[in-house]
This record gives structure tokens, sequence and C-alpha cells, in this order.
């Protein structure tokens, strides 16, 4: 009972919040909210008449579960044009993903290279791989986040087995230069993962035209699913034979086995997937998919455009990454002179009702290379449903925050 009565409270103040006129929601980067409706009601509508385990059986309601799962792997793949939905493997998150490809890949010898501006996600994997013996060069961004695909190309060496990187930073917003980086890659034979957690949906992407080998992806930003969702599509390039899977066990496949199967997807996707969570990204790729990531891609680069220019009209206001919408996603870090960000990021909250996200992000490195360790930013991460009307709330708060400081 009480476990109900504290589901209902917080259920209750989440629609409070939505319907909050007073409340700016640019904590996007870290998950877009809200979903859009049909996303919640294909989840109910899962959970009131799905209920079967994909794969585990041959009734009705397991085949409509594995529909579900194929549906999932078709809608991305279709998304990001990668030409083989069986290898999509979902994964619960982006770091699930991104772990896979990396410990999944690298063995003691091989040298990876990476940038600077990397989430941590992608750094904490790669420290762990330095320790049992994998080489790592990390590539010095620009203090605004870019990437020079030079150094990238001047840092491949015979060992080097993979070039991982960001599609864009989830601290400055600063995109990277993939498709140069996709060739380069190419040319020397060497494999690419991108961690694209801030692009996916926000941004086109074809993981054919950019050369891409891994793409790593999160269902609950700009694809508009629910948290628990990801995956990592895998290209034709990449040896599933030398994929070690990041769990073993049942599979719903290969039953007669005890050791764990050898295909794609399966190998490397152990345990009961999360089908209602699946059914949410399904009804969020699509949701994606019919408003264009043409459009939303137009309508965050405008909503970008009129932050920066409000912004660098407020004195005392510092803005990083790049300032520039045509090089960035709709991720804005900023500080106020005089005072702290968590400070900055509260007073917005209580204040004046924007939730941004404070601090380093996830993503030390990342600030490092700006200058802003160790204390961060604060970030605003603007999404396909904020308004003009929201980022000039928004100004204005900052303004009035920046006019205090002083
Ligand atoms: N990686 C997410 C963020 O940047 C959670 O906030």
């Amino acid at each position: 009972m009480r476990h109900t009565a504290l589901a209902q409270t917080w259920f209750l103040s989440l629609r409070q919040g939505r319907q909050d006129p007073d409340m700016i929601y640019f904590d996007n980067a870290a998950t877009t909210w809200p979903k859009p409706p049909q996303v919640i009601e294909t989840m109910v509508q899962c959970m009131e008449q799905g209920g079967g385990n994909p794969g585990r059986a041959g009734h009705r309601l397991a085949l409509e579960a594995g529909r579900i799962v194929y549906a999932a792997r078709r809608a991305v793949a279709e998304l990001v044009n990668a030409p083989d939905p069986m290898r999509v493997v979902l994964t619960a998150n982006v770091t699930e993903a991104l772990n896979l490809a990396l410990h999944g890949l690298l063995r003691p010898g091989d040298h990876v290279i990476t940038s600077s501006m990397e989430h941590n996600s992608v750094m904490r994997p790669l420290r762990a791989l330095e320790a049992e013996g994998v080489e790592l060069t990390v590539i010095a961004c620009s203090p605004d986040g870019a990437l020079d695909p030079g150094e990238v190309e001047a840092a491949i060496r015979a060992r080097t087995a993979m070039i991982v990187l960001t599609h864009a930073s989830n601290v400055a917003g600063t995109l990277l230069p993939i498709a140069e980086v996709g060739q380069i890659a190419r040319r020397h034979g060497v494999l690419f993962l991108v961690d694209a957690a801030q692009t996916a949906g926000a941004c086109p992407l074809d993981v054919q035209s950019a050369a891409i080998d891994l793409l790593a992806f999160t269902g609950h930003k700009s694809l508009y699913g629910p948290m628990g969702t990801g995956g990592l599509v895998i290209g034709p390039r990449v040896n599933a034979d030398r994929l070690r899977p990041l769990k073993q066990g049942g599979t719903g496949s290969r039953s007669e086995l005890e050791h764990q199967p050898a295909f794609l997807p399966d190998m490397c996707e152990s345990g009961t997937p999360n089908v209602v969570g699946l059914a949410g990204l399904v009804a969020g790729v699509d949701w994606v998919r019919r408003r264009g990531v043409e459009a939303i891609r137009a309508h965050e680069m405008a909503l970008t455009r009129r932050l920066l220019d409000g912004l660098a009209a407020i004195r005392g206001v510092r803005v990083y990454g790049p300032q520039n919408p045509q090089q960035q996603v709709a991720v804005v870090s900023l500080r106020i002179d005089g005072m702290a960000p968590d400070e900055i990021g509260l007073r917005l909250d209580e204040e004046h009702g924007i939730l941004c996200r404070v601090g380093l992000h996830c993503a030390p490195a990342a600030h490092r290379t700006m200058g802003t360790f160790p204390t961060g930013t604060v970030r605003f991460g603007l999404g396909a449903l904020n308004t003009a009307d929201e980022v000039d709330a928004s100004l204005a708060a900052v303004d009035c925050l920046a006019r205090k400081g002083q």
C-alpha cells in the first residue's frame, strides 16, 4: 500500500509539473521531456494488451512481443540507414551499447583514438581497458570543443583498431566531424564507433554515408522514447565472431546449448528485454520521423540561435562552445560572473521555474578542454518541444541573475 501511495504521489506531482505553465524544461540533453502522448499511450497499451515474453514461446502474446522488439530494431535501422535490423543490438542505454563495443571488440595491444570531449560513458571503459593493456590516444580538442580530423589521422598507428568519437558534446554541444573521420577510418581499415547520445533523432544520421561501423544510441533523448532503451548498430565491417558479449544467458534461441549463441543480435541480448520500453521507443522514433529529423534540427537551431544571441547581450555571462548553431546541437553551456553554477541552477529552478543541469555533466575531460573544470557550467538542453517564448523567458531569468551577480 505504501508503495502504491508513493507512486501515486509521484505521478500526481509529475502531472502537475506537466501542467505547470510556469515551469520550463531545458534539460533535454539529459532526457527529453515531456514525451509525445503516443509514446505513453503505446506503452500503456503494451502493458494492458501485450504481456508475453518475446522469443520464449510460440503463443500469440509472445509472438506479438517479438514483433515489437523487431519493430524497434527496424525503426532505428531505417532512421540511420543501417542495412540490417538484425545487427541492431538492443541495450538498456547508450552506456551499455558503448561498453559492448569497447569491451567487446578491443584486446590488449590494440590502440584506440578518441577525443578530449568524450562523456565518461566512453572515457571510463577506455581507461579500464587501458589498465588491461589497450593503448589510448586522446586527441585534444580546442576549448570550444572542435576536433581537427587531421590530428586523428596523424595519430593512427599499425595497431590502431578503433576510433571512438562523440557525434556532439553533451557539454558544449559541439558537433565533431564524423563524416571526415569516418572516411579516414575507412581508408586506414580502422573501426569507427560513434556515440550518438546527443544526436540520434536530433540530427540527420546515415551510418553508410558517414562510414560509421558502430553507432551507439539512446532511446530516451532525441528519439523521445523511455529510459531503459538504447542500442548498438553494428555495421557489416564488424566481425561478430570477435565481439564478446557483456553478459551470457537465456536468449530464447538455441536453448539446447549451454554456450552462448554465436549470432547477432541474440549473442548480445541475454535476458528478458524491455518490451514495454521498446514499444515506447518505436512510437518515439515514429513521432520523430513524422515530424522529420531535418525539421527538428531546423527548429532546434533557430532556438539555439535565439538563446545565443540573447546571452551575448547580457553582461557578465560567458558562453562556451562554438556559439554557432551550424556547428553545434541545441546544448548551450554558460557561466555567470560571481555566481557558482550550482547556485545559478538552483535559482533558475526555484526563482524562475527553469530546469537546467549544472556541474560536470559526467564529462570531466570536456570541462578540462573548455577550461571549466572542476566547477563546471550551467547547461541549457533545448528540445523539439521547446518554444521561442521559453527561450525568451530564460534570457530574462539569466539577465536577472547576472545583474544580481554584479
Ligand atoms: N549524459 C546525460 C547528460 O549529459 C545524462 O546529462
